[in-house]
Order: C-alpha cells, then structure tokens, then sequence
C-alpha cells in the first residue's frame, strides 16, 4: 500500500511514522508513507495556500489551484483509490471503515486545515471525506495520523502477530477483554485464576464473556443498530 499525504503543515506528519509499528511497517516495505507540503505547490512567489473567504467572516480558506496541482502532480504517477479529506463534518471513521481502507493499493488524504478547503476541490476530487470524532480539532494532520495509523496495522505483516489486529476491540463488534502480566500479585490484587490455569477453551470463554460484559457496561452503542456510541 502507498499513502499520500497533502498538507500545509508536513511538520506535523513526521513522528507519527517514524517511530514504533508505523515505522517498521515502512521499513519492511508493506507500506509507503509520503508527506507533501503543499506549500510547493504554491502558484505564487510567496508560496501563499490560503486565503480569505468570498463573503467574509474570519479564518481563511485553503486555495483551490495549489491542492489541484499536487494532486494532478500525484495522479501523474499512480491511479488513488480514493482521495480522502479530513474533516468534522465528514463520515465518522470507525474499525470497519479502517477494514475497508486497508485493503487499498493507493490512498491520498487531503489534510483540511484553517476555515476549510475551496468546497470545489470537495466537490470534484474528493471521494471520500472522514472524521475522526465529533469534536474540531486545530487541523486535518492528526486525523490523517490516525486514519494511517488504523490502516497500515491492518496490513498483513505490520504485526508480528498476525492474529492481534483481529482479536483488537471493535473487530468483533465487542471491546477488547481485560489484560494482565506479571507479577501474578500485586499488593494482594491477583490476577484471575483462569488465566493462570494453563487451560486455553476457559481462558477464551472467560476472555469472550469479559469482552461482551464490558461492551455492556462501556459501550452500549456497539451492540445496538447504532456501532459508533
Ligand atoms: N479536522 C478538524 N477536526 C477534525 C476531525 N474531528 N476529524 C477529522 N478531521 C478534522
């Protein structure tokens, strides 16, 4: 998988790759991260990307002709299976969306930031718009970190244990069952016996029932027609 990423603010972008699974995953050459400054795409010598919005009111807009041109730059190369914008108001971003973008060749995301983007480019070359919470956050560059970050984990071989992605809450519907490790006692907190009994068919119903009480009790949404509460 390759990913684009388009921003104002490429500083931002940097050590959420480079460090931990994010940056094995490149390493092993499972995945391409690659961070544009949109600032180079510029059409004037003062390397301007925004500026203010027709009508009025604060916060400025990012132009249209610097987002095009870096994208028309990128299209060049390869075909994206999607163009995706980050954004508030877009589509919530949740575990099966992460699913279905893993399993992507090509994906660019278009970092919002200030009062927006020319809704030209939403319009006519974005085909995907996601938000990561229903809260604002000061731009798009940690939305986009996390989108890859849920993304490329799915990858198969990103974790060295090829079954842990599958077993991580919200795969199964359910959050994930509570984890212990040693010492078996802690200032007289045990661990629960089951898991110390060597006995896998109970730990794994004790893990699914664990699993499925906290859903209850946490997160209630998840178990209704309604997955993202
Ligand atoms: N940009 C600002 N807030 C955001 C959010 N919650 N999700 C995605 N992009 C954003």
């Amino acid at each position: 998988m390759r990913i684009d990423i388009i921003t104002c603010l490429p500083k931002l972008l940097e050590s959420p790759f480079s460090d931990s699974i994010l940056k094995r995953a490149q390493s092993k050459r499972l995945v391409e991260v690659h961070v544009h400054d949109l600032r180079q795409y510029a059409i004037d010598k003062h390397k301007r990307v925004d500026d203010y919005a027709y009508g009025g009111g604060a916060g400025m807009v990012l132009m249209v002709e610097p987002i095009v041109r870096c994208i028309r730059a990128l299209q060049a190369d390869r075909e994206y299976d999607d163009i995706i914008y980050t954004s508030p108001d877009g589509e919530l971003f949740t575990q099966p969306v992460a699913n279905e973008l893993s399993i992507k060749k090509n994906l660019l995301i278009l970092c919002g930031h200030y009062k927006g983007v020319d809704e030209r480019i939403r319009e006519h070359f974005v085909t995907r718009e996601l938000s990561i919470g229903n809260y604002v956050l000061s731009g798009g560059e940690l939305a986009a970190a996390v989108i890859s970050d849920a993304v490329i984990r799915l990858i198969p071989g990103v974790l060295s244990d090829e079954t842990s992605a599958l077993t991580d809450s919200f795969q199964d519907g359910l959050v994930a069952p509570p984890v212990y490790t040693r010492p078996a006692e802690f200032e007289g907190l045990k661990v629960p016996g089951v898991l110390l009994s060597g006995h896998e068919k109970n730990i794994e119903q004790w893990r699914f029932e664990q699993s499925v009480q906290r859903t209850q009790e946490r997160r209630p949404g998840l178990l209704g027609d309604d997955k993202t509460n």
